[in-house]
């Protein structure tokens, strides 16, 4: 399956305007908990908080679970969900803030700004970001009551969101990635999947389930979601790597060619670059039919799975 032929969208859904309106109606729900995220804390800690969310990002978290929710309650998708959909983001943020930290990935841009501990120190930066996963988890739980949910939907709603940013996901995945440098590391088709799906396809699959279970989702569809969520994230960083070494650092927003300096385990360092590229297409393709397979035809999750491919940053 080609990129293209991802979308089976219909000709009047223009792809390009609704990314825009996404990335818009997330942005604006940000600013509008991005004070409260951060209230109480001292000058700088607050600073640094708020520096890390306001960062221009791609917001694709926020619009798979929007979108999620959208599947589920067609019509139009209430600002609540955006606000419960940045809790994700938030936790997305906090793993950026931490994954360019020197004793990470060393990075000093991010989203075409210096990192945060570029501008605000390495201590801050650590206790910005640790500080944003508290704050994500008051985001998720205050925007379900906002859409009426009861305690034990908003106690699912959280162990989604704490489950894949922990250990067992994008937590887990990050340190296999740091394991993965070391010298005598050897690492495999297998183990470099492992590391993908975690550290970077929980976060992708939980931003689809939270969507989903707020809007009520039985449990076929809640699993044809899940699988959509997990294989995008497994292409999305598949591309991730492949744009590594693709793009430069001015197209990127961050620094580009890393992962080669740093000796990390990637799909193109595994498979070569074009191999890399089919295998992204071919994960999509999987993530599309879960979808058609359960009866979801989605224009939406369709166009995002092709932005994901097509994405140039
Ligand atoms: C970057 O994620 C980290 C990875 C999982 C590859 P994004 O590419 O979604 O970053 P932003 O949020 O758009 O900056
Ligand atoms: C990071 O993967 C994934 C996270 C969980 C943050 P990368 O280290 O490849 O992400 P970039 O390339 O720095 O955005
Ligand atoms: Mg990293
Ligand atoms: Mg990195
Ligand atoms: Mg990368």
């Amino acid at each position: 399956m080609t990129a293209a032929a991802l979308t089976g969208s219909p000709a009047s859904f223009d792809v390009d305007a609704f990314l825009a309106r996404e990335r818009d109606r997330v942005n604006a729900a940000l600013d509008t908990l991005a004070p409260a995220v951060a209230q109480g804390a001292s000058h700088t800690l607050r600073e640094a908080m708020l520096y890390a969310l306001a960062t221009p990002g791609k917001r694709l978290r926020p619009a798979l679970c929007a979108a999620a929710y959208g599947v589920l309650r067609p019509g139009p998708v209430p600002d609540a969900v955006y606000r419960l959909a940045c809790a994700v983001e938030i936790v997305h943020t906090y793993s950026l803030v931490h994954d360019d930290l020197p004793c990470m990935d060393d990075d000093d841009l991010r989203r075409g700004r210096p990192t945060v501990h570029v501008v605000y120190g390495c201590g801050t930066a650590l206790l910005a970001g640790a500080a944003l996963i508290p704050a994500a988890v008051r985001v998720l739980d205050g925007a379900a009551r906002e859409l009426g949910l009861d305690a034990p939907a908003r106690g699912r709603l959280v162990a989604e969101l704490c489950g894949a940013g922990g250990a067992l996901g994008m937590v887990g995945g990050q340190w296999l990635d740091l394991r993965a440098e070391q010298p005598d590391a050897r690492v495999d088709a297998e183990g470099l999947e492992r590391i993908h799906r975690l550290k970077t396809g929980a976060l992708l699959a939980a931003s689809l389930r939270i969507g989903a279970r707020a809007a009520g989702a039985d449990e076929a569809r809640l699993e044809a979601l899940t699988a959509y969520g997990r294989e995008l994230g497994l292409a999305f960083q598949i591309v991730d790597d492949v744009l590594d070494v693709t793009r430069t650092a001015d197209e990127l927003g961050k620094t580009a060619g890393k992962d080669v300096d740093a000796g990390k385990a990637t799909y193109p360092s595994l498979f070569g670059l074009q191999r890399a590229r089919e295998m992204a297409v071919e994960r999509m393709g999987r993530a599309v039919d879960a979808l058609r397979a359960a009866g979801i035809h989605s224009a939406e999750l369709e166009a995002l799975a092709a932005y994901v491919l097509e994405r140039g940053r």
